[in-house]
């Protein structure tokens, strides 16, 4: 098969080693089951796809349970002869439950078990919130985490070490009281929510942020469709560049010096979504996209909004926990 490679851009994260500018989402969703398991290899394949049309950096995490099928087909890239280990970088979390500083090196060996590998190339804590197995909230400090988070990356078996879903105050909170310098904040950003003044703030102390949900209300979010980004805006803007909506969501991140984590197990998107390093937004495209901005988070666990690390802001209605084990 003759695939075009895209060829993708690093940033030089501030512990020396290099980050690709683009990671491929492989969180396959929730439901009432919990979260939505890969059927018959189909993750597996979309990673053997990726890896095919130029995708080095997949995003994951211990709670996605996509581990084991990103592992498989990086380990069947390998023995191709397609790729080496050090072309691939792989981002994975820490989930809430393993907070406590002797839980973390533990969940490491855990997901590198379940990939097959022996290193992972940035870990980051999911959440600031602790929580105990049945959910509970545990009264751990991020602060305690991340010095576990550091012992992993003493032993080498995270090559750097990072956070998600921190907040401004949080953020500088481990950055003044840790001996390791986060390299890179995971974050949702769209232009529904773009996230201006932590990214600067994170930029400025040169850590590298990565952006989730880039296509914000582009597509359907929990089934259904918001409004938000409808409107001739971003085709107009498309048509002008030759490209699509998605493509032009994805630029107005990388225009701004963040790792974009689109997500798709569709062959034709995953082609679509790497071919945004061949054209540049104007400084007028990209003021008529920021305009989009009204606040909206679609990743807000609200449930968790009385946990003392919460990261976000409190609402009057908070939704029903559907993690609840007890
Ligand atoms: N750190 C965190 O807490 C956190 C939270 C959420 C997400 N994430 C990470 O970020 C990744 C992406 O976030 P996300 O899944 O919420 O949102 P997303 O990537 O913004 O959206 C994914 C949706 O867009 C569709 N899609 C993909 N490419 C498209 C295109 N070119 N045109 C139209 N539709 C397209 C996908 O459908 P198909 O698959 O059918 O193509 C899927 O329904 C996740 O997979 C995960 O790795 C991290």
């Amino acid at each position: 098969m003759s695939v075009c490679l895209a060829k993708v851009p690093k940033y030089e994260l501030n512990d020396g080693r290099e980050i690709p500018a683009i990671a491929l989402g492989t969180y396959l969703g929730y439901d009432k089951n919990g979260v939505v398991k890969s059927i018959n290899k189909q993750l597996r394949n979309v990673i053997l796809q990726a890896i095919d049309v130029g995708y080095r950096h997949f995003d994951t995490a211990s709670i996605y349970d996509t581990e084991e099928e990103i592992g498989e087909a990086i380990r069947m890239k390998i023995d191709e002869g397609a790729v080496r280990r050090e072309d691939i970088f792989i981002t994975t979390k820490l989930w809430n439950t393993h907070h406590r500083r002797n839980q973390v090196t533990k969940a490491v060996r855990e997901s590198l078990t379940k990939f097959g590998l022996d290193f992972i190339d940035l870990y980051l804590m999911h959440w600031p919130i602790g929580l105990n197995e049945d959910y509970s909230y545990t009264d751990v400090d991020y602060l305690e985490t991340w010095r576990g988070m550091e012992d992993a990356h003493q032993l080498g078996l995270v090559k750097s070490i990072g956070l998600s879903n921190f907040n401004k105050t949080q953020l500088e909170r481990v950055i003044t009281r840790g001996s390791v310098k986060p390299a890179a904040l995971q974050i949702e950003i769209h232009p529904q929510i773009p996230q201006t003044e932590l990214v600067r703030y994170a930029q400025s102390q040169g850590v590298v942020v990565m952006g989730y949900s880039p296509f914000g209300s582009l597509v359907m979010r929990y089934g259904v469709h918001f409004p938000g980004l409808d409107g001739p805006t971003l085709g107009d803007i498309a048509g002008k560049y030759g490209k699509t909506p998605a493509q032009v969501l994805l630029r107005w991140l990388v225009e701004r010096n963040i790792i974009p984590i689109p997500k798709t197990v569709k062959y034709s998107r995953l082609k679509e979504n790497i071919n945004i390093f061949d054209f540049q937004l104007t400084q007028e495209d990209m003021q008529k996209i920021n305009q989009f901005d009204d606040e909206t988070r679609y990743t807000m666990p609200s449930f968790w909004q009385t946990h003392p690390y919460y990261p976000f802001e409190r609402v009057d209605n908070p939704v029903p926990n559907p993690f609840r084990r007890s």
